[in-house]
């Protein structure tokens, strides 16, 4: 054991304080309180600290040692690390006096509410309690009856997971995708695949993106025709069934739904169909291809080169023909727009890269 240790003692009251180092000899079998007492002694004589029993009775001596909570007078210097410096401080739980004393008048009001144990009368006569065999068997009853409710509680949940087990279909269709086989293992919707994907096929819903500029030709209840790759040459049908009454910014179309009758089961979910949309009245369209048109958040152009500089052009974007979309705007026959039109290419920027004709629709 070292001969000398540092002891960081806290010095202060309730106001505030400050951790004070003192070195002092030490002896074998000596305790913290031993040190402090040295301490007082020698460097320290208005240091507070309080102690009774010296003997781990009373609690007088508690305080805080190293962070933990310990009695000064049983806590052994052996059992410590004096390579460094023994941190020692009053109670946290306790309002601070000053240095280690702290104030625990708190405990002995506590004390005082405590209701003393009073017990029966002695069942015999040589002062001593027995216990009746009736007691013994209705503790073993209500044991009993604990165990059979906990089993019935466990039987119930059991019964309701069993209920999972069965799946129904919420209505008849076809099994389109099937994620689990038999015998595989089924985790919670959370972190796997549905089993199954179900669809009905009698009805199908075909939705239309309508260009803003074709939503007057919306008209509820009517037939619309449109062909699937599928079947070459043949036109189907679908009835306008709802619109959703808003524009996609991003696209500027309105989604429109057709439902479509399919009771022979000839069109599938997820062909892409052409839908032959009615428009209304003649309006002059010039159709580019679609890489010349730019949109951005603001607005739909195309880039007109103008005397050898880009010029920005609003347009109104029209339905696809062929390879071509039709456009609407201030632009004319023999136009020249850039076949890759950019936001990046600023109004006015020198045009050299190869341009097509805007061509008549
Ligand atoms: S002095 Fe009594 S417990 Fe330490």
């Amino acid at each position: 054991m070292a001969s000398e240790a540092t002891f960081r003692i806290w010095r202060g009251d309730a106001s505030g304080g400050k951790f004070v180092d003192y070195n002092t000899k030490i002896e074998e079998g000596m305790v913290v309180l031993d040190a402090i007492h040295r301490i007082q002694a020698e460097q320290a004589p208005d240091m507070a600290v309080r102690w009774n029993c010296k003997a781990g009775k009373c609690g007088s001596c508690s305080a805080e040692i190293n962070g933990m909570p310990k009695l000064m007078c049983m806590t052994r210097l052996s059992d410590i690390n004096l390579d460094m410096p023994v941190i020692v401080e009053p109670m946290h739980a306790f309002p601070s006096i000053r240095d280690l004393v702290t104030d625990v008048s708190w405990n002995f009001k506590v004390k005082k509410t405590i209701k003393k144990f009073k017990p029966r009368p002695p069942d015999a006569a040589d002062g001593t309690w027995r216990m009746q065999q009736v007691d013994v068997e209705r503790a073993k009853v209500a044991a009993a009856e604990s165990s059979i409710q906990a089993a019935q509680e466990a039987l119930k949940a059991i019964e309701e997971i069993q209920v999972y087990l069965r799946v129904t279909a919420p209505f008849s269709g076809v099994i389109t995708t099937r994620n689990v086989h038999p015998g595989a293992l089924v985790g919670t919707a959370r972190d796997t695949l549905p089993m199954f994907q179900l669809e009905t096929q009698h009805r199908l819903r075909l939705v239309v993106p309508v260009p803003e500029a074709d939503v007057g030709g919306i008209v509820k209840g009517a037939k619309i025709a449109f062909t699937v790759p599928a079947y070459p040459g043949e036109t189907f049908y679908g009835t306008l069934s709802r619109s959703a009454h808003s524009i996609d910014p991003k696209t500027r179309s309105m989604p429109v739904e057709l439902d479509v009758s399919n009771p022979k089961g000839r069109l599938a979910a997820g062909m892409y169909p052409a839908v032959k949309w009615p428009i209304h009245g003649n309006r002059p369209a010039l159709l580019v291809p679609p890489t010349s048109i730019v949109t951005t958040s603001e607005r739909t152009f195309v880039i007109r080169v103008n005397g050898g500089a880009a010029e920005w052009v609003d347009i109104k974007k029209g339905p696809a023909q062929g390879d071509l979309v039709e456009i609407i705007g201030p632009l004319k026959e023999g136009d020249t727009v850039l076949r890759r039109g950019s936001d990046e290419i600023r109004q006015g920027t020198h045009i050299n890269v190869r341009t097509v004709p805007a061509t008549k629709g």
